[in-house]
């Protein structure tokens, strides 16, 4: 089927795929790993005025084609989200906080020179995609439908420049609930950090600040290096004064000394502005803790009482260990933590099992 000049796919377009079964067959839900599992469909819409997105739809899950003059494959004009659909223990699917992802494209797409949908048309996209996709959402504590926009440059452009066209392509895949970045073991596993002292992961002025594709790929080689020795992922330091600790290569830091909850301030446009960070920001103040935004000298963190870290794939991971050149640091994990308290009450609001009375998720069944 033709979608676009910029982007085509081979696939018929279709309305739905629920064929009356509650879970996909043939899919082992106890072991989940964060992976890609392909599934019934997935949903595009295009752009090719440079202003607005047109009717999308769905289409079965599958390769797409593309120019080989793509802006998106030659100048890495592309953005992308991330976010899960939980299935609740009574049998609802909820979103969290879509909106904010659809925010955090627009402000990523106007950085990037691309036009971007709006906030109901993104909603909308991916509440489709995941009801085509309903019987890939894992059993209630199984793990959850990972759900993924991308927004590119699909038209051909051959100058350096903003492509003539855009495509919204947004596919899922089943995901269990151990973190991607962890120790590679089930479960909830602390993550063993390491300072990249060398390599930078943003600068003032650049694009840290937003989840453009390009901001990825440089950060494998530290990661690359840090696992190598054992690490399960790098801390990255502000690359102005290599003095304070910014975030990780895919999630944001928090650390906790004398029930006191500091965060990096989001002020250079080189931290990601993070959901899951937004909301436990709130949480952590309604239940009554001092939360601050600001820099973080990284002799802090080495003496903080606890580390974690927060996204959307890893909700709130605690840090288990920190090593800086030759100095390893140790924190507090586990039962009576208070990233546990924090990982429950998020956990317990995505899934329905305590009250959301902020309006956070969304029920799309
Ligand atoms: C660089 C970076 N920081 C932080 C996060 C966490 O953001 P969120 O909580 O919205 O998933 C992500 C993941 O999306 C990320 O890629």
């Amino acid at each position: 089927m033709e979608a676009s000049s910029g982007l085509t796919t081979t696939s018929e377009s279709i309305n739905h795929s629920d064929d009356g079964e509650k879970y996909a067959n043939g899919v082992n839900w106890d072991e989940l790993a964060f992976g890609i599992t392909p599934t019934d469909s997935m949903y595009t819409m295009n752009c090719s005025d440079g202003n607005n997105f047109s009717q999308g739809h769905l289409i079965p899950y599958g390769n797409i084609e593309l120019c080989p003059s793509a802006g998106i494959l030659n100048y890495g004009q592309g953005l992308f989200e991330g976010l899960k659909a939980t299935r609740t223990e009574d049998g609802r699917i909820m979103l969290f906080r879509p909106q904010e992802n659809a925010l955090r494209m627009k402000m990523g797409a106007e950085r990037m020179c691309m036009p971007s949908p709006s906030v109901e048309q993104f909603v909308d996209a991916v509440k489709q995609t995941v009801l085509a996709n309903k019987r890939w959402v894992p059993p209630p504590g199984k793990g959850s439908l990972y759900i993924r926009p991308l927004l590119m440059g699909s038209g051909s452009v051959l100058n350096l420049g903003p492509a003539p066209e855009y495509t919204l392509l947004i596919y899922v895949s089943p995901v269990g609930n151990s973190s991607p970045v962890g120790n590679y073991h089930k479960g909830r596993a602390s993550l063993n950090l390491y300072v990249e002292d060398k390599l930078r992961r943003a600068t003032p002025g650049g694009t840290g600040g937003i989840k453009s594709i390009t901001n990825y790929a440089p950060v494998y080689q530290a990661q690359k290096q840090a696992r190598a020795k054992g690490f399960s992922d790098v801390l990255y330091l502000d690359s102005v004064t290599g003095k304070n600790i910014e975030e990780i290569s895919a999630a944001n830091i928090f650390i906790v000394k004398d029930n006191v909850i500091s965060t990096p301030a989001l002020v250079h446009g080189t931290i990601l502005p993070g959901v899951t960070r937004k909301s436990i920001m709130e949480i952590a103040l309604d239940l009554g803790y001092q939360m601050e935004e600001r820099l973080i000298p990284l002799e802090e963190l080495l003496e903080a009482d606890e580390a974690f870290c927060t996204g959307n794939s890893v909700t709130v991971n605690p840090i288990g260990a920190v090593t800086y050149d030759t100095k390893r640091v140790e924190y507090k994990t586990g039962e009576g933590t208070l990233s546990q308290k924090l990982y429950e009450t998020l956990t317990g609001i995505q899934t329905g099992r305590l009250e959301d009375k902020k309006g956070w998720t969304l029920e799309v069944n």
